[in-house]
């Protein structure tokens, strides 16, 4: 009996926790509770590929930033504003808007997590 009340608890968790997601298909896990590390390899990769190297790839890439490569991604996050951009309302990248808070939270976490390249 008792754990009926844990499946019961643990479905309301799962469903408040989707309830809120935005209509994009999330291209990663969503954040471990506890505490993954986030990884190049593992997470960022897909989301630069699928929303940046349009315009940051090979063929004349736009503000002359390549976003090809774990390297490029990292020091242009250090120094060319690649995540605050990324957050940025006024002025996003992608210029189309900001991708979902689950894609922001898992490159600020990156960041905090020291620009890992694999696992
Ligand atoms: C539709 C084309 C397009 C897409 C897609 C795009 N960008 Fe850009 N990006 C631009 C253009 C154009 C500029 C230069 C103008 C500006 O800074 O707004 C730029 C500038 C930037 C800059 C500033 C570079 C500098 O040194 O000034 C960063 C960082 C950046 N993009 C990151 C990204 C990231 C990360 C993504 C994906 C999440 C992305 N962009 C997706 C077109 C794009």
């Amino acid at each position: 009996m008792k754990k009926a009340y844990y499946y019961i608890f643990f479905l309301g968790l799962i469903i408040s926790a989707t309830s809120c997601t935005t209509f994009e298909i999330p291209e990663a896990e969503p954040l471990d509770p506890l505490g993954r590390k986030i990884t190049y390899q593992e997470d960022i990769k897909t989301i630069i590929d699928n929303n940046c190297i349009s315009c940051h790839g090979v063929s004349s890439p736009q503000a002359g930033l390549t976003l090809l490569t774990y390297e490029q991604v990292k020091e242009s996050s250090k120094t060319r504003g690649l995540i605050s951009r990324m957050n940025s309302s006024s002025n996003p990248m992608p210029p189309s808007g900001k991708l979902s808070q689950e894609k922001l939270n898992l490159i600020d976490k990156w960041k905090n997590d020291g620009y890992i390249k694999n696992k």
